[in-house]
């Protein structure tokens, strides 16, 4: 757990602060804008359960007050997020379709708030800082946690909310199948989960024909048991940010409201 340095903004500061909601924890920790990297140790909170916005909001003013921090906030949410507010929220709890985070947020931290959906917020740090730095073209990064994430970009602009987590396979939502959760919680061996996640991928190859995929989110950690295992025509590439590039990305889009 952080407790050294505790960051406060300063004006024209390049430091924002990210706070990372997932399925199972909750994450944050001021970042460092110009190299796109932690300035403290990140803390992590258990999810609530139910998973309310009540609930999640406490966690979120929790890890704030913790750090000290004083300033602009970015937030990355596990579902549809248009203009701050909330649209969908599959692994948390359905109060939260429709609730206008921004202004929820900005209210009980008295801070500026701005939230994003979680891949899109690691897309944006792995464009900026990491696997996908500098590539031009379309760019797809697919996140492996509790959902299966996805962020799209063409020549580095973001096509925000794209869900294709969510297609059909098997008669089933990819998600249920490819995620990572999909596999520890049906205890999928590595070659079994691997043929789902390069099926789901080839799906992502046929809809949007990605000049590069990169693979994020707690699954990427464990690439080397996977990668050899997938049979893609374009490159693929596990995230250099991992699990701090929600963190990061959130902080990019602190201030922009
Ligand atoms: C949600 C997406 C989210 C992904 C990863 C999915 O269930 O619908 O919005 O990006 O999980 O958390």
């Amino acid at each position: 757990m952080a407790t050294a340095t505790r960051p406060r903004s300063r004006s024209r500061s390049t430091r924002r602060f990210g706070v990372d909601i997932g399925g199972s924890g909750i994450k944050a920790a001021p970042v460092d804008l110009r190299s796109g990297t932690l300035i403290d140790e990140r803390i992590r909170i258990e999810t609530p359960s139910p998973a309310t916005p009540d609930a999640v909001v406490d966690v979120v003013v929790e890890l704030v007050e913790r750090f000290g921090w004083n300033g602009p906030v970015g937030c990355a949410f596990p579902g549809v997020v248009k203009e701050g507010t909330v649209l969908t929220a599959v692994n948390l709890h359905d109060e939260w379709r429709g609730v206008d985070a921004d202004a929820l947020l900005t209210e009980r931290l008295g801070m500026d708030v701005h939230m994003l959906n979680d891949a899109d917020a690691a897309g944006l740090a792995e464009v900026r800082y990491g696997a996908a730095k500098d590539r031009d073209g379309v760019v797809l990064l697919v996140t492996l946690g509790t959902g299966l994430g996805t962020a799209l970009f063409v020549d580095g602009h973001l096509v925000p909310n794209t869900e294709l987590g969510h297609i059909e396979m098997h008669g089933q939502d990819a998600e249920t199948l490819a995620s990572e959760r999909a596999r520890i919680e049906g205890d999928l061996s590595w070659k079994k989960w691997a043929k789902l996640l390069d099926e789901f991928l080839g799906h992502m190859e046929a809809f949007v024909n990605p000049d590069l995929i990169v693979l994020g989110g707690g699954g990427a950690k464990k690439a080397d048991r996977f990668l050899p295992l997938l049979h893609r025509t374009c490159d693929v590439v596990p995230a250099a940010l991992l699990n701090d590039a929600g963190i990061v990305g959130a902080a990019m889009e602190a201030g922009q409201a």
